[in-house]
């Protein structure tokens, strides 16, 4: 390998001095300098480090490298890497990349991340990535890897994509969108390309984009007042709210939405949009099959709370990072600014070696500033002399000469890395190998640590979804039995408030939550002409309503996800004396959770109005429930609940 080493062309010129100074001071020592440097820095690296001489035969396997493998250094130095692939396709991908450090004179390429299956020594079958970069040890040239288990993260991905599938089909079941609103650009977008949102707004462009002025136009105008008034009460800082509109679509022809909705705030806390879900409620005709579809997409939610566990926090990698750079390689300071691809704004990340904390205000535009300049034409930018050219974040720092570093993975810029030196810089080949390699590792951990925090966010998002998913079925029942509108999540909360009292265990009550949201699940196979009815039930009529408690059993006992929530749903309408349905078990053979929901459950059903009979005051359902303790219901339950006070 002759000029340029691992620079990349466009600074060719400014390398010329340090190449001479470099042949001057080539010599054992220095090379045996590098190699300690070197050494420090692979040691103690997270990822595999692998060096191979022109052979391709390993000569340098760290200790990350062990662990990763398998193999002890001593069982695979000399050998060849095909031992290290999965197949022999693997394994020439990978000698693909190494080629171009054979031929004499030829300049690596740009730093390109591969994804190949690696095979540890007891045989399993991982997925890695990969970088290689090269290094003179000894006047011979070697290529260094910088390989990354990857399994975690690809099961992960793999995982959400199954259950966003699962949330579309889901959503487009219960006719439920979810969408997100940027406001820093006017942008409503509808998350995972979930088409519902599309299709209950009547907008037909999938690609358009979609201004709050276009939602709010869609509204219908005896509705408009009101939804603009609770965005404006959101947007300055109210909470989440929730509310039923008409929209109009093109045709003129007029659907009933519920949405829900919370303002998205930045690090500062500044609000910068807002996120939420909205559910076509129009049609009420929805089937016993349709639940039991988006019973069966539920089980999708189990499968989240999945192991996105590792996030990396990208701060302390780059410390670390940092640290090795400025001791290793005797740098007065350095940072990294990391590339925020919505504003394409570079801002400091992690610095060390500046004596003052300006440093950490940095802000510069892609294209704009030295950093901005690599940034932008994604190449290292060497400036010798900095006077009169630093920002006033670094006027007192006395810095004179400059590197900055583009930090490139996947082939996207991640940020840059900025070093500075109080003196000029002399900076041999081998010196900057090792910047390069440590560039190298800097973006791919910037890398990694994104992929992780958008398949977090990703997470919280379908989780959230799924929740007004099965709120949303509550909401469908409510539809069609009109007289119990509001019921689910009245009795819902009281329940939960009355468990809690009982003291009720946490993981207890998130059964209790779904369970009570679910209690009547059941009733979607009742007929309209029974459960529409405007009087009172022939006892035929009673005895097929009476079912509801089986049907929700059935539906629930499939879904592995909501099985724990089963109790509520089946066992409410049994009585503490045994005179209760189905099975007529009494006293504490009855599930704790059905005893505490039922008193509830008759408490609310007596406050509210039906076609058969007026509204019960207060006074006397609490009358009602005193003197049924110990005959309908749990006397420690009514004891617990006396104490409470309704709340509407
Ligand atoms: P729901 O209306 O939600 O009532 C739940 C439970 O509250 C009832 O369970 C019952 O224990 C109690 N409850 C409700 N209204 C009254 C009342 O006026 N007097 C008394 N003493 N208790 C009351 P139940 O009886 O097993 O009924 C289950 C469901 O069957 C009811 O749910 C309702 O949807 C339906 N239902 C029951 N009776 C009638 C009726 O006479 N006419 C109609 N249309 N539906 C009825
Ligand atoms: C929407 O429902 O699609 C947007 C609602 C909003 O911007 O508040
Ligand atoms: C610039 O590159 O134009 C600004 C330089 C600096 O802040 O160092
Ligand atoms: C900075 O880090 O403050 C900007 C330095 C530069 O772009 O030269
Ligand atoms: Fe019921």
């Amino acid at each position: 390998m002759s000029e340029g080493g691992c620079l990349m062309n466009g600074e060719m010129h400014a390398t010329q001095g340090w190449e001479e100074s470099m042949e001057r001071r080539k010599s054992e020592k220095s090379l045996r300098a590098s190699e300690e440097k070197f050494k420090g820095l692979a040691a103690s690296a997270q990822d595999a480090i692998i060096m191979i001489d022109e052979k391709e035969n390993i000569s340098y396997w760290n200790e990350a490298a062990e662990r990763v493998f398998g193999y002890a250094s001593h069982e695979v130095m000399g050998t060849g890497l095909r031992a290290l692939f999965a197949s022999s396709e693997q394994a020439e991908a990978y000698r693909e990349e190494l080629r171009h450090f054979h031929k004499p004179g030829e300049t690596p390429l740009p730093r390109k991340l591969l994804t190949v299956r690696a095979v540890k020594k007891d045989g399993t079958e991982f997925p890695v990535e990969l970088t290689i970069s090269a290094l003179q040890l000894k006047g011979e040239w070697h290529a260094v890897s910088i390989l990354r288990d990857v399994t975690e993260r690809k099961q992960a991905e793999d995982q959400l994509r199954r259950s966003e599938r699962n949330l579309i089909r889901a959503q487009e079941i219960a006719h439920i969108g979810s969408w997100r609103w940027d406001i820093v650009n006017n942008r409503i977008t509808w998350s995972h390309g979930s088409p519902e949102a599309y299709r209950i707004f009547g907008f037909v462009d999938h690609q358009g984009s979609v201004t709050f002025e276009t939602f709010l136009r869609s509204v219908h105008a005896e509705d408009r007042d009101r939804v603009k008034k609770t965005i404006d009460a959101a947007l300055s800082g109210e909470k989440p709210y929730d509310i039923d509109h008409r929209i109009v679509l093109h045709d003129r022809s007029v659907r009933f939405v519920h949405e829900q909705a919370a303002v998205i705030r930045d690090d500062s806390g500044t609000i910068v949009g807002m996120e939420g879900t909205v559910h076509d409620i129009t049609g009420r005709k929805e089937s016993e099959e349709m639940l039991h579809r988006q019973l069966a997409n539920m089980t999708a939610l189990s499968e989240i709370a999945i192991s996105i566990s590792s996030s990396l926090d990208i701060r302390v990698t780059l410390n670390v990072l940092l640290e090795k750079l400025t001791t290793l390689l005797k740098v007065d300071a350095a940072d990294v600014l990391l590339l925020d691809k919505d504003s394409l704004y570079l801002n400091y990340a992690a610095g060390r070696g500046f004596s003052a904390s300006a440093v950490q205000s940095t802000h510069v535009h892609l294209g704009k500033g030295h950093a901005g300049q690599a940034a932008y034409e994604r190449q290292a930018l060497i400036i010798t002399d900095l006077s009169g050219s630093l920002t006033n974040a670094l006027k007192g720092e006395e810095f004179e000469s400059y590197i900055a570093m583009p930090l490139i993975a996947q082939g996207k810029v991640q940020g840059v890395l900025e070093i500075f030196q109080r003196k000029s810089l002399n900076p041999t080949k081998e010196w900057m190998t090792f910047l390069e390699l440590l560039a190298g590792q800097a973006a791919i951990a910037i890398n990694n640590a994104a992929m992780y925090d958008s398949l977090q966010h990703f997470a919280t998002e379908l989780t959230l979804s799924y929740d007004a998913t099965l709120e949303g079925w509550g909401r469908t029942l409510e539809f069609r039995d009109e007289d119990t509108k509001g019921h689910t999540e009245r009795v819902t909360e009281m329940t939960l408030r009355l468990s809690r009292m009982l003291g009720m265990a946490d993981s207890e009550l998130v059964q209790v939550r779904r369970g009570a949201l679910l209690h009547d699940i059941g009733k979607i196979s009742i007929p309209d002409t029974i459960l529409l009815k405007k009087g009172p039930l022939t006892p035929e009529e009673l005895q097929i309503m009476k079912l509801h408690t089986i049907y929700a059993r059935d539906l629930l006992a499939g879904i592995p996800f909501l099985r724990p929530a089963i109790d509520i749903p089946y066992c409410h309408h049994e009585r503490w004396d045994g005179q209760g349905y189905p099975r007529g078990i009494k006293g504490e053979d009855i599930p704790f959770k059905a005893r505490v929901f039922s008193v509830i459950d008759v408490a609310d059903a007596l406050i509210s109005e039906r076609p058969y009979r007026e509204a019960w005051p207060v006074e006397k359902t609490y009358q009602h429930i005193a003197a049924l303790r110990g005959v309908h219901f749990d006397p420690l339950v009514v004891d617990a609940f006396l104490d409470m006070t309704w709340s509407q």
